[in-house]
């Protein structure tokens, strides 16, 4: 591969969500002083929102040269998503599981028929790349549960479960890991948040030419939920228990909160992870010798241990 001799701008979507932001970080942590190999389109639907202005100020310098610009789009509005492509040599694509909305409204999914939003702005996304000639395009996804679990569970949904959001700190100060999940099951570990901008920057630096229509498991050695406190304490030297909440309770959670539409498909996705086959990754729909992460990328997902030691878990 030769190297471009000028930066290849790549548009993020996502940029100021756990994924994107990320991605944003690793890409341009693939920066140097002397050579700059990405320069970054951050989009978001609102340029002035808090986490817009948030993701610009924690790369003044990069927004100072250039290398950093917001951009106001909306994947469900295909023009804007053109302009927003229009000149950019990759994209790192992921749609949302909520409801076209504009920011701070919360619309609630009703029905599984809501659900399908995620394909209209996929298309759009897809079509705005191809439209705009796109070079590289990652997208990131999850696998069908319906087809990896032989047609058992027939959600919609696409399983990942993001573990880190299982963790509560309790009034006394313990903290709660309380995934819906028997303790005794090893699960898939990853960090979304950090892992999947490590591979997408992994796979964007070679560029298509090595890894396209490639797919990369994005997950670690699995690891027994029940696990999870005494690894904790370790690390944090603070109390931790596993008191993981009923799947009817996450349900009427998810069903507040997210909406009714939701509730049978994550109910699926847990029951699934609970009686996932333990010899495959990726929530059961890959044999292990399928990830070729480290050979192909030289990547690998950070260790739960690295999760705690990065992450902020002050708030109750
Ligand atoms: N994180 C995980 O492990 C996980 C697990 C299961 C599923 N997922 C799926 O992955 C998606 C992304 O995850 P996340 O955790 O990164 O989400 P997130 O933190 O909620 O961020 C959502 C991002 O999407 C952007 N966005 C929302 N609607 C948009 C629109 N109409 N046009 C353009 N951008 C839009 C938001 O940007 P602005 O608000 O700035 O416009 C924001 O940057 C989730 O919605 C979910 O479907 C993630």
């Amino acid at each position: 591969m030769t190297a471009p001799t000028q930066p290849r701008t790549i548009a993020v979507l996502g940029a100021t969500g756990n994924q994107g932001n990320g991605v944003v970080r690793a890409l341009l942590a693939k920066n140097s002083p002397d050579k700059v190999l990405f320069s970054v389109r951050a989009v978001t639907r609102d340029p002035d929102s808090p986490q817009a202005q948030r993701l610009l100020a924690t790369y003044p310098e990069v927004c100072t040269s250039g290398h950093l610009q917001l951009v106001a789009s909306d994947v469900y509005d295909r023009a804007s998503t053109e302009r927003t492509f229009s000149g950019a040599w990759g994209v790192f694509a992921v749609t949302n599981n909520r409801l076209p909305s504009f920011p701070g409204s919360n619309r609630m999914i009703e029905t599984e028929e809501d659900l399908k939003h995620e394909l209209s702005a996929g298309e759009n996304i897809v079509a705005a790349a191809k439209e705009c000639g796109v070079r590289h395009f990652v997208f990131s996804s999850l696998p069908g549960i319906a087809e990896a679990s032989g047609g058992r569970f027939q959600s919609l949904f696409y399983t990942n479960v993001q573990w880190p959001q299982y963790c509560r700190r309790n009034k006394d100060g313990v903290f709660r890991f309380c995934p819906p999940v028997p303790g005794d099951k090893a699960a898939d570990w990853v960090d979304p948040s950090y892992d999947i901008g490590v591979y997408a920057a992994a796979v964007f630096t070679p560029g298509p030419e090595r890894t396209a229509s490639e797919i990369y498991p994005i997950l670690g050695p699995k690891i027994r939920l029940a696990d999870f406190p005494a690894i904790f304490s370790t690390v944090r030297s603070q109390p931790a228990v596993f008191d993981p909440i009923t799947l009817d309770d996450w349900g009427a959670t998810v069903a507040r909160t997210v909406g009714k539409g939701y509730e049978e498909d994550i109910r699926q996705m847990m029951e699934w992870i609970a009686v996932a086959p333990d010899g495959k990754i990726c929530y059961g729909s890959m044999e292990t010798w399928e990830d070729r992460s480290w050979e192909e990328l030289g990547v690998r997902v950070s260790t739960f241990e690295e999760w705690v030691e990065r992450a902020r878990l002050d708030g109750p």
